[in-house]
């Protein structure tokens, strides 16, 4: 038997319901906030990772789905969209049109990770980026509508966290500091932070592994290393959340797993999703339109939600409802119920029709559906212009005409 490839996944009715609410939601929220659809290529050019995410990062270096094509170009299965999304603000001149650019995409990514709970080889995202702007009020911004899609989602209990990683002008120094400060502890640390600490020391302080914490613990932190106007814009940051009133932790450790992050970094935990715990993740990326060649400054902050680990976690009921099974007593039954069904489809009431089956099969099948009526059309009713409607729940059943229909059934449109 042929199986879905290792790392990807079949979603079927009704999760699907859930993941349709959660796009309803986001989309709902994008258009409030003025954020317009943008749809990039899921195939890019590999050096658009490479220069973009970073050479050095887990993604690039060990994940990417990357292949040669028959004119042997280098090619990638998006890892992220981020890249992409600055791609195409470059190529299509965005930063002509009036305004930040606040542009929104959901769908899937790559990453060739050990698959696990919460964690595919094809996952999909949700993302945002605002870009032209590097005022921290637009952070705020931001980080205010990805609170309200959590909450409007459905998701609770979760924590936010937020943090600086500096820029060009500090991090550098901060970044000799921690490989000072890492030479004595290192041949302590797991295999992967030793080499870390050499080729990209921040890489160590994301570290998960239970028996570093204590030494990582004690090593010197970003936030108490930022330049004069870094250090301002984090206050101004954590001032507009504050004024609206978003709850948030600093963590001074959260330096996320993607090189192009400069100044805020945020990431949301939550607790039911186990080691994967990381709805979503953003940040602000204000050297990457120039890492991927743009002779114009681009600055810009963003976020992607794990659509699937949101969808695993938020509270609801994943039931697709069936308002009427119809079920047809004979052929000119069955014709007739064609046409009605149609009838009551057009007024945005759900409807199957019942085409082969016996009047008890029939309503087995209505009650293993949970439809919440049952129509029952034979040729008397047909002629009589009336059928018998009965309310599965309470099993009651009325004789009602064509036109009460809707009325009966509670239909809401
Ligand atoms: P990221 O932290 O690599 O950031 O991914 C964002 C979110 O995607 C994660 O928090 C997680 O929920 C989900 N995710 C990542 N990998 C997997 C996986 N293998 N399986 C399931 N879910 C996964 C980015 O991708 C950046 N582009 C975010 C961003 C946008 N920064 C600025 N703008």
């Amino acid at each position: 038997m042929i199986r879905a490839v290792k790392g990807t996944r079949d979603l079927l009715p009704p999760d699907t319901s859930v993941w349709n609410a959660v796009e309803r939601v986001a989309r709902d929220l994008f258009r409030a906030y003025h954020y317009g659809e943008i749809r990039t290529p899921i195939l890019e050019e590999t050096q658009l990772f490479a220069r973009g995410v970073g050479q050095e990062t887990d993604i690039v270096s060990k994940e990417m789905y990357t292949f040669e094509d028959r004119d042997g170009s280098s090619l990638t299965l998006r890892p992220e969209n981020t890249a992409g999304v600055m791609r195409a603000y470059i190529e299509h001149r965005l930063d002509q049109r009036p305004g930040v650019q606040k542009l929104f995409y959901i769908g899937p990514m790559f990453r060739r990770e050990r698959p696990q709970k919460g964690r595919y080889r094809q996952f999909f995202q949700i993302g945002a980026e605002a870009i032209g702007s590097d005022s921290p009020f637009v952070d705020a911004e931001v980080i205010e509508m990805v609170v309200e899609m959590l909450c409007r989602a459905g998701l609770s209990g979760f924590t936010l966290l937020i943090n600086s990683v500096g820029d060009a002008n500090c991090r550098p120094a901060y970044v000799e500091k921690l490989r000072e400060a890492l030479k004595p502890v290192a041949p302590q640390l797991c295999g992967d932070c030793q080499r870390r600490a050499d080729t990209n020391p921040l890489r160590v302080l994301d570290c998960k592994v239970p028996e570093d914490q204590a030494i990582i613990n004690e090593l010197p932190t970003i936030v108490e290393n930022l330049c004069e106007p870094c250090g301002a814009h984090f206050a101004a940051v954590r001032s507009f959340l504050d004024d609206r009133g978003i709850g948030y932790e600093v963590r001074p450790r959260l330096v996320r797993g993607l090189d192009y992050y400069m100044r805020t970094t945020f990431e949301v935990a939550h607790g039911n999703l186990g080691a994967q715990n990381a709805v979503l993740g953003g940040g602000r990326y204000d050297g990457l339109a120039e890492a991927i060649g743009s002779p114009v400054a681009a600055p810009g902050i963003g976020f992607s939600i794990g659509e699937d680990r949101l969808a695993m976690t938020v509270d609801r009921a994943a039931e697709q409802e069936l308002d009427v099974f119809i079920a047809p007593l004979g052929d000119a039954a069955l014709r007739h119920a064609g046409a009605l069904a149609r009838e009551l489809r057009r007024a945005g009431t759900s409807v199957e029709v019942a085409a082969n089956a016996k009047l008890k099969r029939a309503m087995e099948l209505a009650n293993k559906l949970g439809a919440r009526y049952a129509l029952i059309l034979g040729d008397d009713e047909i002629a009589a212009g009336e059928y018998t409607l009965k309310q599965m729940e309470t099993g009651e059943q009325h004789r009602v005409a064509r036109g009460e229909i809707l009325q009966r059934i509670g239909q809401k449109n």
